[in-house]
Order: C-alpha cells, then sequence, then structure tokens
C-alpha cells in the first residue's frame, strides 16, 4: 500500500538528520525528495548540486529547469511527480558520487520507492542506472528504452545537466522524452486494468489519499 504524507515527512526528517557518510559535514543540508505521496511518476537524478544544497530541494538549479521543461514537453506537471536523487547530500565541488556513499545512502531510495510504489521511474543519468538497474547496460545504449521489471517501468534518460551545453545530447533526451509519453499511457492503462477488477470484487469505499504537496 502506499505510504500516507506523514510516512515520507517522517522518512524526509531521517534524511536531513543522517550523519553516515562524510558528505554530512560539507552538505549545508540533506535533499531528501520532493513531490505527492500519490505521485504515479518518480525521477531519480545523481545527487544535489549547488543550488539544492542551498534550497533543500532536489533539481532546482539549470538542470532542474531543464527537467522541468522536458517533463511540460509530454504534458507532466513536475508538481504531479516525486523526485530524487540517489545520493541526498552534495559531494563537495559536484564531483561524481563515491561508491561507499552510494552504499551508505541509497536504502533512503528503496525506502522512498516501496512508499510510493510509482508506476514508473525516470532514471536520470549513468549513476542512477548503475544504482536503480545494476547490470542492464549503459546508458548509451538504454536511454529513451523501456525496461519493465514486475509491474513497473523504468526509462533510464540522460541527465539534464549532461544535455545543458550539449546540442546533440539536448535533441536525444527531448526525442526520448516524446516516447516516455507513450510509456506512460501504457502504464497508466495497464494499472487500470489490474485495478477494475480488485475494485469489482471489493466495492470498498477508499479513505480519499491525502494530496499534499511535500517540502
Ligand atoms: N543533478 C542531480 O542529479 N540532482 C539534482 O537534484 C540536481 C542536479
Amino acid at each position: 500500500m502506499v505510504a500516507t504524507t506523514e510516512e515520507l515527512l517522517e522518512l524526509h526528517g531521517r534524511i536531513r538528520e543522517c550523519t553516515a557518510c562524510p558528505l554530512h559535514v560539507t552538505r549545508t543540508q540533506a535533499v531528501p525528495g520532493y513531490g505527492p505521496v500519490t505521485a504515479r511518476i518518480m525521477a531519480v537524478g545523481e545527487a544535489p548540486g549547488e543550488t539544492e544544497d542551498r534550497e533543500g530541494k532536489p533539481f532546482v538549479g539549470a538542470a532542474g529547469q531543464l527537467l522541468t521543461r522536458l517533463l511540460e514537453s509530454v504534458g507532466l506537471d513536475r508538481r504531479d511527480i516525486y523526485i530524487s536523487n540517489i545520493i541526498k547530500c552534495r559531494p563537495p565541488g559536484n564531483r561524481d558520487p563515491e561508491q561507499s556513499e552510494v552504499e551508505s545512502c541509497s536504502h533512503f531510495l528503496d525506502e522512498q520507492v516501496a512508499m510510493l510504489q510509482p508506476d514508473v521511474i525516470l532514471v536520470l543519468g549513468r549513476h542512477a542506472l548503475a544504482r536503480i538497474l545494476p547490470g542492464a547496460g549503459s546508458i548509451s545504449r538504454l536511454h529513451g528504452q523501456r525496461v519493465r521489471r514486475d509491474t513497473r517501468t523504468y526509462v533510464p534518460l540522460y541527465h539534464p545537466a549532461a544535455a545543458l551545453y550539449n546540442a546533440g545530447l539536448l535533441e536525444t533526451l527531448e526525442a526520448d522524452m516524446q516516447r516516455v509519453r507513450g510509456y506512460l499511457a501504457d502504464a497508466e492503462a495497464r494499472r487500470a486494468t489490474a485495478a477494475a477488477p480488485a475494485a469489482a470484487a471489493a466495492a470498498v469505499t477508499e479513505a480519499p489519499r491525502d494530496q499534499l504537496d511535500l517540502f
């Protein structure tokens, strides 16, 4: 079952207090994630950058603005999406995350996925790909493709930051996003099909899900 907003906020609180790896010493603040617990789509990047470290929210710098524009290009409002990262604290100078940092942090991402149970996860960049779909292949091979695992759809995409200063990559990312539109429609249809018999059998009234936006 999808978690409640309170449960997700409790997890965000634990992330903010985490001191499990040395990044807690150099961070301004941890960046747990942002979006409603009811989101059916999750986007996962690498790690907070300078702006995210300052503001405490993921993808709010230049790469985030590009991500917002890409989502909008396929009719998605980022306020409906839960956005997070593999690691929750900024590596100094935006260096690549170290394996030990990924290992000590990414159980938080596992908890977020378990809480939201999203239908679709947009996997942004090679670091997210290596953690979320280990051994599946490289980002240059898998970008824009749909990878199904159990009931979930994963879509590896080039990281928006990589496309900021590379026109060719940006074109590829924009084209891949157009394919995401079709994947989302399929995922939505599958969910509706799966839900229909259960709903008919149970015919119970569910309590409305909490739609609160998270801070
Ligand atoms: N890049 C990321 O991978 N994550 C952010 O939150 C911002 C930039």
